[in-house]
C-alpha cells in the first residue's frame, strides 16, 4: 500500500470511530455489516446519522458535500422540500392501500409524455424493472435469449446476473466474451440464455445475432455504461443496436435506471435519439422514495393486459412513493432544474480538468448530465475490460482523500461515478474542487512512483 493511502486511511480511522463500533455491531447480526454489498468496504463503511439539501452527517458529527446521493438515487438531493411536502401530506391519508388511485395515470402520463413509451406498470427497485422488461420481451417474442454487455448491471435477477465484473481468464476472449455467473446460485440454465457482448464492439453482437438465429428476444444496456465509472457509447453505437435489433426481431431495453432521471429531461432517447422499445426507470425517479417503472409500446404491455404475462406488487404504487415521484417529475426534474445541474457540472469538470493538468495526473473526467467521474486511466475506456485495469489503491486514495475533506465525491467502489443534485449550489463545487486540488499532487506523485503510463486524455 502506498504510505500516501496509508496516511489516508488512519486519518480516516482517527476521524470516524464511530462508524468503526456501529460497524461492529451490525456484523453480528448482518453479513458484511451492511443492507446491501455494495456498502461494503474497507476498513468499515461511513454510518450515516443524517442528511439535509446537498450534505449528510456521519455518527460522529462530520459533515460531507454528498456527490453519492445513495448511489445516484437522489438527484433530488436529501428532504427535497417538494417532495417532502408530498410526502407528509400523504402520511397522514393512507400509506399502502394495494388498490387503484389517481396519482396513478398521473405519474404515468408523466412518464409517458417524456419517455418515448405508451404504457407503464410500475415497481420499486431497478431490479423489478429490468426483470419484468425482461421477462416481457421474452414473452413478446417467443424467445429465451438475451444479449447483455460484459460489465452492465441491471439488478440482481437471475437473467442480468451475468458477465457483471468477470474476471481473467473465465471472461474468455473481448471478441468472444464468455458467460460467467455473477456469484453462486445463479442456474446455468439461466447463464446459458443470456450472452455477451462487448460495449462498443458492434461485430460481438453481431456475433450473437448469428450464433443464435431466431432466438435473441433482447438487448439490454446501460446506454452510457455507468457500473465501470462512465463509458460513453462511442458515435453510432446505440443507433446499430436499434438497427440490429429491428433487422432481428428483439426489442431493444434501455436500462435508465440511472440515466433516466439524471441526463436530461427526455433521459437516453431524447441525449442520443435513438428509440428503444422498453425503457426501465428507478433511483432518482423517486425522489428519494423507492419508486421503480417500465415502459413500452401498447402491443407489447397488451401482454399484461391479456392476462398472458404476470406482473404484480403488494408494493407497486404504494401512494407514499407515488407522491414522492409526482413531486419530483412536477418540481425536481424540470427543465430549469437541469439547466442548474448542467451548469454545475461544467464547473466541476472543467475545474477537475484543470487539476488534473495542473497535477500532472494520468487521468481523465468523463462527464453525462448530472454524472461524472474522474477516471485514472491513461485513455478514454471503451469497455469493461479497458475498465479493469484501473489502479484500485489509487482510486482509494482519491476517495479518502476526498472523504477526509469533507467530500463524498461519488459512492465507495471505482465502478460509480458522482451526482450532482438539484440542491448542490456553486459553493459544493467550490468546495469539491478545492479537495480534490489538495488531494490531485499526492495522488500525481503516487501514479509517477508507480510508473503509470504516460498518455493523457483531457
Ligand atoms: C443500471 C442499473 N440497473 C438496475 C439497477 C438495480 O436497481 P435496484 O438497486 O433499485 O434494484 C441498478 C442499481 O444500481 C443500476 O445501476
Amino acid at each position: 500500500m502506498h504510505p500516501e493511502l496509508q496516511h489516508e486511511l488512519d486519518i480516516f480511522e482517527r476521524r470516524t470511530p464511530k462508524s468503526a463500533e456501529a460497524h461492529k455491531k451490525n456484523l453480528k447480526r448482518i453479513p458484511l455489516g451492511v443492507a446491501s454489498n455494495y456498502r461494503a468496504y474497507d476498513p468499515y463503511p461511513i454510518f450515516v446519522e443524517d442528511a439535509q439539501g446537498s450534505r449528510f452527517r456521519d455518527l460522529d458529527g462530520n459533515e460531507y458535500i454528498d456527490y453519492n446521493l445513495c448511489f445516484g438515487a437522489l438527484m433530488a438531493g436529501h428532504c427535497h422540500p417538494a417532495v417532502m411536502r408530498a410526502v407528509e401530506k400523504r402520511l397522514h391519508t393512507g400509506t399502502m392501500f394495494g388498490m387503484p388511485h389517481n396519482m396513478e395515470w398521473e405519474l404515468a402520463e408523466e412518464i409517458c409524455s417524456r419517455f418515448p413509451v405508451e404504457s407503464v406498470r410500475f415497481g420499486s427497485s431497478g431490479t423489478e424493472a429490468t426483470m419484468h422488461a425482461v421477462r416481457l420481451a421474452r414473452a413478446a417474442t417467443g424467445r429465451d435469449k438475451i444479449i447483455k454487455f460484459e460489465g452492465g448491471y441491471h439488478g440482481l435477477h437471475d437473467s442480468v446476473l451475468v458477465s457483471v465484473k468477470p474476471h481473467a481468464p473465465e471472461f474468455g476472449d473481448v471478441h468472444d466474451p464468455a458467460q460467467v455467473p455473477g456469484g453462486l446460485g445463479v442456474p446455468k440454465a439461466a447463464v446459458a440464455n443470456v450472452q455477451i457482448a462487448t460495449f462498443n464492439d458492434l461485430a460481438t453482437v453481431e456475433l450473437r445475432f448469428k450464433q443464435n438465429p431466431g432466438q435473441i428476444a433482447a438487448i439490454i444496456l446501460e446506454p452510457i455504461m455507468m457500473n465501470v465509472g462512465l463509458c460513453m457509447p462511442q458515435p453510432g453505437f446505440l443507433k446499430s443496436l436499434r438497427e440490429l435489433c429491428t433487422k432481428h426481431g428483439a426489442l431493444l431495453i434501455f436500462d435508465e435506471v440511472k440515466t433516466g432521471a439524471k441526463l436530461g429531461w427526455g433521459g437516453a432517447s431524447e441525449y442520443f435519439g435513438v428509440t428503444p422499445d422498453m425503457i426501465c426507470l428507478a433511483k432518482s425517479i423517486g425522489g428519494g422514495f423507492p419508486l421503480a417503472a417500465f415502459g413500452t409500446h401498447r402491443s407489447v404491455m397488451d401482454l399484461i393486459s391479456q392476462h398472458k404475462v404476470f406482473h404484480g406488487g403488494t408494493y407497486n404504487t404504494n401512494p407514499v412513493s407515488m407522491a414522492a415521484g409526482l413531486a419530483t417529475f412536477r418540481e425536481v426534474l424540470t427543465r430549469d432544474n437541469y439547466a442548474h445541474v448542467d451548469k454545475l457540472s461544467k464547473k466541476l469538470v472543467d475545474g477537475y480538468k484543470k487539476i488534473v493538468a495542473k497535477s500532472g495526473l494520468q487521468g481523465y473526467v468523463a462527464s453525462a448530465g448530472a454524472n461524472g467521474a474522474l477516471m485514472l486511466y491513461p485513455k478514454e475506456i471503451r469497455n469493461y475490460r479497458d475498465w479493469i485495469t484501473v489502479d484500485t489503491d489509487l482510486w482509494r486514495h482519491y476517495w479518502f482523500g476526498m472523504v477526509n475533506r469533507g467530500v463524498m465525491c461519488q459512492p465507495y467502489w471505482w465502478d460509480e461515478q458522482w451526482t450532482i443534485s438539484v440542491q448542490h449550489i456553486e459553493a459544493d463545487i467550490d468546495k469539491h474542487l478545492a479537495a480534490f486540488d489538495e488531494v490531485a499532487p499526492g495522488l500525481a506523485k503516487a501514479q509517477q512512483e508507480r510508473g503509470a503510463a504516460v498518455v493523457a486524455v483531457h
